[in-house]
This record gives C-alpha cells, structure tokens and sequence, in this order.
C-alpha cells in the first residue's frame, strides 16, 4: 500500500522533523539531489486554481531530476465529463509514480487516495486541509530559533475557511509551549471542530480577539491570510469582510523585534505592500521554503530517501 498525506497529523512529530531535515540537506546541497528522480514522474491533479503550489509541486520535482505532467483546472479535465475522482486516479496511477491533488470538495484526495495505487498528496481540499503549505510554514517557523517551542502565533484573517490555518494549528499542537492568539471577525472565526478536537482537546492556551494591534505586542509570529472569497455564499458578505484586516508598517512597529510575518499567499490587500521592505517579513522566503519541503515530501513518499 502507498503512503499517502492528506492531513498534518499522518507524520508523527518525529517524522516531520527528518522531513524537514531533509528539506535543509536539499537547501545546501541541491546538486546532490539533482538527479535521484530520473525516470520518475508527478502528477497533479487541480480541479480549484493555482499558482504557487502547482508550480512549486513541478519545480520540485525538476529540481529531483523527475518529469511532471498533469492538468491545472477541472474544465480542462475528465471531470468536465462526469468522470469521478476515484476513476481519474485509477487512470493517472498508470501514467505517474507519485500524485498532487487539488479540490474544491473537501475530502476529495482522500477519496483519491483510497483508489491509488501510487500516493496522493492532499495539494488542498475546499477549506478543510493543505498539509503541504504546513510543512513550508514549519520550515520557515523552524528557522527562527532553530526549533519550534515556546512561541505566541498569532493567526490573522478567515480563521473559518482559511484551510492553511487548520493544518497549521493541527501540526503546531503537538509542539512544547505553543500558543495561539486567534485573530478573525466574529463571522469568520475558527470552526468549532478545530476549537473543541485540537485545542481545548490539547489543552492549548489560546485567546481570540478582533484588533491585530491588540495582539501585536505579544507575538511572536504573525500569520495572516487572505479572505476566502471563493468559499463565501454571497458576493455581498464578502465584500463587507474584505479589507477587514490591513497590516502597514505602522502597525508594525508595535510588534517585536523578531517577529516573523507569514503568509500563505496570493495576498489580496490584507499585507500593505510597504511591509515586504521589512526584515520581519518572511513571506517570499516561504514559496521558496516550499520547494524544498515539497521535495523532501516526494522523496519521502516515493521512499527515495
Ligand atoms: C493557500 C490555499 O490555496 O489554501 N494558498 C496556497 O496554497 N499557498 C491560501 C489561499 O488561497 O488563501
């Protein structure tokens, strides 16, 4: 049977931390793992858009030596036809040794991942899970102290459909000294699954309040996200939602002096642009952190490495 990742929690803790290991063998020696896919290749599979996490997918396994094919939307697929996940598997696993996929169905890559013969990367589904962003923010994260202990992170924006934020926060429980100070309108709050099962569950201190400038003193790292336009039921709620949060380098200067700023990315309004002059922000410095976990993760799966 492959292996496959849908959700943080299916690596143990120690099993993260070789993956990142591996991910920062890859940053410093790239030439070293240039060539150890030759003859592989990587599907993926995007039925919702995309930019970074295809592309970063299939540079990835460049940078391996693999090949890469795939499709980046659902009208130019199979699925346009009626056909079903479980079918389109069935039929990639024939063409590709490992497999990325991207849906607006929550679930969906699980379903997947049940009728592969080859493994099956959750590349984000609906506004449930992205494991693989996780594994680049806690890449980045690690690389504040060298570990990941002892830390306020403030998670900033659509705590409800922000999907990047419940991987996260299911991955960062299982760290010593974690809090979390949970920054969203009270429409947009964190859901209650993640509330009840992960954090009172882990007995994890946390806070929730609605002004960034409130918890800014505190943090440690900030994360923002962007409102999920797509996943809201009508244009009208969203508008009203959009421009809630504006980070500027004013608000900045009430933060530490090491903080990190973070952002899954594509960013809307949500990061004034003045504030990517700022040390503290990490955000581009993530896509590239990507890459190598998305590297490492293949290597993984595909038991290279
Ligand atoms: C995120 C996603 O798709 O969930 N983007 C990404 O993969 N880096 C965040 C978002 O779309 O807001």
């Amino acid at each position: 049977m492959p292996r496959h990742l849908m959700n943080p929690l299916d690596f143990t803790v120690e099993e993260t931390e070789e993956l990142l290991d591996l991910a920062a063998d890859i940053e410093k020696n790239p030439d070293k793992y240039s060539e150890v896919c030759r003859g592989r290749r990587l599907a993926t599979l995007f039925y919702e858009p995309s930019t970074r996490t295809r592309l970063s997918f299939e540079a990835a396994m460049m940078n391996l030596g693999g090949k890469v094919l795939g499709f980046s939307s659902a009208a130019s697929s199979s699925a346009s036809k009626g056909e079903s996940v479980s079918d389109t598997v069935r039929v990639v696993g024939c063409y590709a040794d490992i497999i990325a996929m991207r849906h607006p169905k929550e679930g969906a890559p699980y379903v997947a991942s049940l009728h592969s013969k080859v493994p099956v990367i959750n590349a984000g589904d609906g506004g449930h899970q992205h494991p693989t962003q996780t594994l680049a923010d806690l890449y980045t994260i690690r690389t504040l102290n060298g570990n990941i202990r002892d830390l306020t992170i403030g998670l900033c924006g659509d705590l409800k459909f922000g999907r990047t934020v419940h991987s996260l926060i299911e991955a960062l429980v299982r760290y010593p000294g974690i809090r979390f100070v949970l920054i969203s309108p009270q429409e947009l709050r964190i859901p209650d699954y993640i509330r009840n099962d992960v954090l009172e569950k882990n007995n994890v201190p946390y806070k929730e309040m609605e002004k960034i400038e409130d918890a800014m003193p505190d943090l440690d790292i900030l994360y923002m996200t962007r409102i999920q336009k797509e996943r809201f039921f009508n244009e009208e709620e969203y508008l009203r939602m959009k421009g809630y949060y504006i980070l500027t380098e004013d608000m900045m200067r009430l933060a530490r002096e090491h903080m990190m700023v973070l952002h899954p990315l594509p960013r809307v309004n949500e990061i004034s642009v003045d504030v990517d002059q700022d040390p503290r922000a990490m955000y581009f410095q993530q896509v590239q952190n990507a890459v190598y976990v998305r590297e490492a993760l293949i290597l993984t799966l595909l038991e290279i490495m």
